[in-house]
């Protein structure tokens, strides 16, 4: 039988924390999250932050992401910081997400360069894509979602693809824009597409192997729900991962699905 794999639960810090305020959430973190089976925690604090999180952090524990790094490996490109220098801090980098999108002007191109220089690496991308709101009102969902990933995978081999994480954040749903709540019956279909896109472009095992999670205004209430969506195996979580009894609360709620998952096989 398929070994299921770890639900993925990411904290994205994004511009929160200085470094001893870093310092003490990982504490906090540390006491109030267990070493579960079946799960795997990931903690993505700032640039600055990393170097410091990543002397403290129990890496049995807690994996590191960054939440952005610049494609070329060196060089006179000032105020960047790139995948090369991050390769023994970081597990995974964080690439795509909307607000370097809108904010920063991160074009498709740009994404998939990011995307490349990550694997070339050794690092894992968590890539983010989703929809605005205009655009779904549009129905241009699947387009969007279609172009963002085809580019972004463009120069991946199929066993590079599977090594992949692959977040979908509608953007209407992320609490930085609109902050709608995404009902999970409405997400479903759009998660189910990705694979769907992966399967078609890159085989199924490819598909088996890469994970699909998502993100946009997740907390310890809701987590549990999405989680459960068939095909959803994490959540990126923005606003409520930066307290830590909210983000160990949606660590707790990974876990019972995951036991619940177990004693239903048995
Ligand atoms: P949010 O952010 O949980 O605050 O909506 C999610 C994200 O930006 O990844």
């Amino acid at each position: 039988m398929k070994k299921p794999k770890k639900i993925l639960i990411i904290g994205n810090w994004k511009m929160n924390l200085n470094v001893s305020q870093a310092s003490l959430l990982v504490s906090r973190l540390d006491k109030h999250i267990k070493t579960r089976k079946g799960i795997e925690v990931v903690l993505a604090p700032s640039m600055l932050d990393l170097q410091p999180v990543s002397m403290q952090v129990d890496r049995r524990k807690f994996r590191l992401a960054a939440q952005n790094a610049y494609h070329h490996d060196e060089g006179a490109f000032t105020g960047e910081v790139s995948f090369t220098m991050l390769r023994e801090l970081a597990h995974y980098v964080i690439i795509g997400h909307s607000e370097r999108r809108i904010y920063f002007k991160e074009d498709l191109d740009e994404i998939r360069d990011k995307v490349s220089a990550c694997m070339r690496n050794g690092i894992t991308p968590i890539l983010c894509i989703g929809e605005t709101k205009t655009e779904r009102r549009a129905g241009e969902t699947r387009q969007v979602l279609h172009d963002q990933l085809m580019t972004a995978l463009s120069n991946l081999t199929a066993e590079e693809v599977s090594e992949m994480v692959i977040a979908y954040e509608p953007v209407w749903a992320i609490s930085t824009f609109e902050g709608d709540i995404a009902k999970p019956d409405e997400i479903g279909k759009d998660l189910t597409f990705i694979r769907d896109q992966v399967k078609e472009l890159y085989g199924v095992q490819t598909e088996e192997k890469v994970r699909i999670i998502y993100g946009g205004s997740v907390d310890d209430h809701s987590a549990r729900a999405y989680l459960e969506i068939p095909g959803c195996e994490g959540v990126l979580v923005g606003g409520a991962s930066i307290n830590y009894h909210k983000f160990a609360g949606i660590a707790e709620a990974a876990y019972r699905v995951v036991k619940e998952n177990a004693e239903e096989k048995e």
